[in-house]
């Protein structure tokens, strides 16, 4: 009788356990998960996107499972939504649930832990960071305000362009390099909202330009710990060190730039021009009533941000704008022909002329159609359980919505593989659904969705009124896309640029 008391202290906990696993189990074959592909034990599908770029990969998934899928990439379960509905689904009746982003390495160290708009969890911190964007930076009063700092930067890289010497004669064709003058171009209208133009010089242009460029690439590959925390805590931190370095070069450089605020703050008193203060100006005087929450991290942070954030993509989708028009030579014709039309030949483009120029506006919107720059948008993750096309997504999934294949999905769109710019004027250039997501949709959406369509407008109608644009002879437009998390053009655009004669006034 004496054993009795042992025996039951030692079954009640076993059946407690046994119960529980049993319950567990039955509570997840009950659920109606997502289809799956096959999978290996321990990588699951990570073989599935090894070889080609991720969206590809991914893209190549949904046409054999459908448009939500289940994966598992290492330990990480993973949802795809490879359609306009699923996607709908997920921005509109689960925003809140998927409105989280995963805790993933490189932005853990790209993102001082984190606390950058695009990887902060949802709640008040990325509520306050975003207000402070909307308010001080991309407002539309905020946005009309920078107009002129825009135009100037944009009519800067049309004169360095008519002043390239010509091939054979003065006025006449020039061979340039696209890519890095449409970096440079985006990088000094950021900087001019982080920091103010005269503070950049063309060495440390070059130097960041370096740092965006190796971060998205090194970022972009897919790092094994986040797919295998274990690894994380045994102590392997794949490319963490490569990143550390990159995240030191860019800190000093933009550290440089507080430091100078803060000396002309203390030399002047001033809080620089109060009708257009920069990013870092605004930071600086949050700073002195709340020193806690605005730390010298928080406005790197955000500064380092505005400046990766916003060049890279916006510079690669005015650079695919170009590569697509070179290669359809017609609608490079009529987008001239509409601005010759509605801005004659007397002057330069303005941003004000740019919600006039509908033909323009479809040319931008089919790039972004084909080369959304970020194919996969920024990973979510979800906080709650759901229902997405009727299936059970658990808590704490990550979501990859894959706007690449969304964007060329037969089902909603006429040939959609085609550059067919006229598609958006059939329908007012009005999106219809989700089937048009490249800045994301939903709380997390692009909030510099405005300020990019304003500079690639701006930017496009200038380069399109002033110059003629031709292939470099002989030579075929490379489209193949390089590897990041954003779809860089592998291959640099080179063309062939020659003055436009009735442009040449303005010009010079
Ligand atoms: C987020 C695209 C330009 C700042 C995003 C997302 C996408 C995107 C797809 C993720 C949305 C999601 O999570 O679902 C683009 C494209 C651009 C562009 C295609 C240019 C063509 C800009 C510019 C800025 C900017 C100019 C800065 C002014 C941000 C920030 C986030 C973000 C801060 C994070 C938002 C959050 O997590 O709450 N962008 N973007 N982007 N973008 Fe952009």
């Amino acid at each position: 009788s004496s054993s009795l008391p042992l025996l039951s202290s030692l079954l009640i906990p076993l059946f407690v356990l046994f119960a529980s696993l049993a319950w567990r189990w039955t509570k997840s074959v009950r659920k109606n998960l997502p289809p799956s592909p096959p999978s290996f034990p321990i990588i699951g599908h990570l073989h599935l996107i090894a070889k080609l770029p991720p969206h590809r990969a991914l893209a190549a998934i949904a046409t054999a499972r459908g448009p939500v899928v289940l994966l598992r990439l290492g330990s990480r379960p993973v949802l795809l939504v490879s359609s306009a509905p699923a996607a709908e689904e997920c921005f509109t009746a689960h925003d809140v649930a998927f409105a989280n982003r995963p805790n993933l390495l490189a932005p853990q160290i790209l993102g001082f832990v984190c606390t950058t708009m695009g990887w902060t969890p949802h709640g008040p911190h990325w509520r306050d960071l975003r207000r402070i964007y909307a308010v001080h930076l991309l407002s539309s009063a905020a946005l009309r305000s920078s107009s002129d700092s825009r135009t100037r930067v944009v009519r800067s890289l049309a004169k360095s362009l008519f002043l390239e010497p010509g091939d054979s004669e003065p006025n006449g064709p020039r061979r340039v390099e696209m890519k890095s003058r449409l970096f440079n171009l985006v990088y000094d209208v950021m900087m001019g909202l982080v920091a103010t133009a005269l503070e950049e010089s063309a060495e440390d242009r070059h130097r960041f330009r370096e740092i965006v460029e190796e971060t998205s690439a090194v970022s972009g590959a897919a790092n094994v710990a986040d797919f295998f925390p274990v690894l994380q805590r045994l102590g392997w931190r794949g490319p963490e060190r490569k990143l550390a370095r990159l995240v030191q070069k860019r800190d000093a450089l933009i550290g440089q730039l507080i430091e100078r605020h803060r000396a002309r703050r203390r030399r002047s008193g001033s809080n620089g021009d109060k009708e257009r203060p920069t990013m870092i100006e605004v930071m600086l005087s949050l700073q002195e009533s709340d020193p806690e929450t605005y730390t010298d991290v928080t406005i790197k942070a955000l500064s380092a941000e505005l400046l990766g954030a916003a060049t890279d993509t916006t510079a690669s989708t005015m650079e695919w704008a170009m590569c697509l028009l070179l290669i359809h030579p017609e609608v490079l014709h009529a987008a001239r022909a509409e601005l010759d039309a509605k801005i004659g030949q007397g002057r330069m483009a303005e941003e004000k002329d740019i919600p006039n120029l509908p033909y323009l506006n479809c040319i931008i919107n089919e790039t972004l159609r084909l080369y959304p720059a970020v194919p996969l948008l920024v990973p979510h993750e979800s906080s709650q359980h759901c229902t997405v096309g009727g299936y059970d997504v658990p808590r704490g999934t990550m979501l990859l919505a894959n706007a690449w294949a969304i964007h060329r999905d037969p089902n909603t769109w006429d040939e959609p593989e085609e550059f067919k710019p006229e598609r958006f004027q059939c329908e007012g250039g009005k999106e219809a659904g989700l089937r048009m997501l490249p800045f994301g949709s939903g709380r997390r959406k692009c909030p510099g969705e405005g300020l990019a369509m304003r500079l690639i407008g701006l930017a496009l109608a200038t380069l399109i009124h002033c110059f003629e644009w031709e292939k470099l002879p002989g030579e075929e437009v490379d489209m193949t896309e390089g590897p990041g998390l954003t779809m860089p053009k592998a291959k640099p655009l080179e063309v062939v640029c020659t003055p436009r004669h009735t442009m040449l006034h303005a010009l010079s």
